[in-house]
Formats: C-alpha cells, sequence, structure tokens
C-alpha cells in the first residue's frame, strides 16, 4: 500500500486569538457543540485518552467524555482497567479531540482524579440496565479464554439482578481531568496550521500564545 499521495489542503477556517474564548474549557465545549451540529461523527464526545505508567510508557484508548464544565473533564470506566491502573501510578493525562471534519484538534493536559462515590453512584444509576450488567460482566482490560466466558458472565449477572435496582460495582468508577493546559489546531494552507495554547497565569486566568504550526 503507497500512502504517500494521501494528504490535502485545510482550508475550511481560520482560528485567531480574537476568536478564541477566555477558558480552555468554554473553547472546548464551543468546538463540541459545533461538531455536534456538523454531525461529524456517531460519537461526537469520544476523546482519546492517553495515560502513563511510573515508567513513562504510554497507551492510549478512547473513552466517552460525559461531563465537561469549570471542574474538568469527567469519563467512566473500570477500575481494574490497564487506564485506571496507569492513573493511579501516574495522574497525568492527556485528552484529545479529533474533528477532522471540520479541520480541527483539540488536546487537553491534565491531571485525573477519581470522582466521588455519590458522582459515580448518580451516573450508573442513570445508564440503561444492560450497559450496567456489561459493566458487571467485565474484568475490563484482563484476558478472557473465550467471547462465550465473556456472554455466560453477562447471563449470570442478568439473572443475579433479574429484580429491582443493580447497584453500582465496588470495581466501577469515573474520574475528572482538571485541565493543566490545552491546544486548539484549525488546519491551515499549506501547512500553516493555526495553533492557540492554553496556560494558567493565575487562579482562573489563561495566557493564550500562538504556537508555530
Ligand atoms: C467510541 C468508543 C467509546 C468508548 N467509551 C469508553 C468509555 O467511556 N469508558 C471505557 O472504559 N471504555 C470505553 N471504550 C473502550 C476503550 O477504548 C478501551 O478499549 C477500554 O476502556 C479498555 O482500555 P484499557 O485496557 O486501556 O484500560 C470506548 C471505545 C470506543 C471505540
Amino acid at each position: 500500500m503507497d500512502l504517500h499521495d494521501i494528504r490535502r489542503q485545510y482550508q475550511l477556517d481560520r482560528l485567531t486569538a480574537e476568536k478564541l474564548l477566555p477558558q480552555p474549557w468554554q473553547q472546548l465545549q464551543l468546538w463540541l457543540e459545533q461538531a455536534m451540529a456538523a454531525k461529524l461523527s456517531d460519537d461526537p464526545t469520544a476523546m482519546t485518552l492517553a495515560t502513563a505508567d511510573v515508567t513513562g510508557r504510554p497507551s492510549a484508548r478512547i473513552v466517552l467524555l460525559k461531563q465537561l464544565d469549570q471542574q474538568g473533564l469527567v469519563f467512566y470506566t473500570n477500575l481494574g482497567s490497564r487506564k485506571a491502573q496507569e492513573i493511579k501510578q501516574n495522574p497525568q493525562v492527556c485528552c484529545h479531540f479529533s474533528f477532522l471534519g471540520l479541520e480541527r484538534q483539540a488536546v487537553i493536559y491534565g491531571r485525573a482524579s477519581k470522582l466521588s462515590l455519590r458522582e459515580v453512584s448518580k451516573y450508573f444509576m442513570s445508564r440503561p440496565r444492560d450497559s450496567q450488567l456489561g459493566a458487571w460482566a467485565s474484568q475490563q482490560s484482563k484476558p478472557i479464554k473465550s467471547r462465550q466466558l465473556l456472554e455466560q458472565s453477562f447471563q449470570q449477572m442478568k439473572q443475579k439482578y433479574s429484580q429491582g435496582q443493580i447497584p453500582l460495582p465496588d470495581f466501577w468508577g469515573g474520574f475528572r481531568v482538571e485541565v493543566d493546559s490545552a491546544e486548539f489546531w484549525q488546519g491551515g494552507e499549506n501547512r500553516l496550521h493555526d495553533r492557540f495554547f492554553y496556560q494558567p497565569s493565575g487562579p482562573g486566568v489563561w495566557q493564550i500564545e500562538r504556537l508555530q504550526p
């Protein structure tokens, strides 16, 4: 397969300092809203979460953003998973959003901390019953011999919790990524992309600098 000639020009929009909102979470929210309105993807809230273990070895995967505000970015997962174990060792993470249909990407750097039981419980109870059972059935990131065993585990949970509310598994939770810095990228003609980097310059105040493409 020859990939050398796969390229395109980025001409859709220009990003200027004047267009940017003062807080990075506000800018991300705006771009998310625009991506949703443009119907670019069936998973508009998907973000690639990168973590690293204590030795610095990175890993990445997609998770769904479930809340975004001044406090940070929230996602939910299994606490025994690779990502959760890595966050335990090293809370520094990176969340990457691809809005390629708008020729944009956003990169959020921050520190992940576990959500309170109250927050996790509230969200878990709002999930469809089958998703709740799916959470119980899977020891995420651990090996399993077959698909059949996984489906058996799901059926067992379905029987076990056939009546009433399904309780929150103690191995399931969520994280909030508090934003340390962020970058917003808009593709430009001739590879002269617009890049703006946010970093704190005081409590609640962000300095915004243009970066070279
Ligand atoms: C569109 C999409 C959304 C996903 N959302 C989540 C999510 O919100 N939480 C989650 O734990 N895994 C989610 N996954 C699965 C993860 O990408 C990953 O396979 C899983 O969390 C195990 O990752 P780990 O072994 O690195 O911890 C999603 C995958 C895709 C493709």
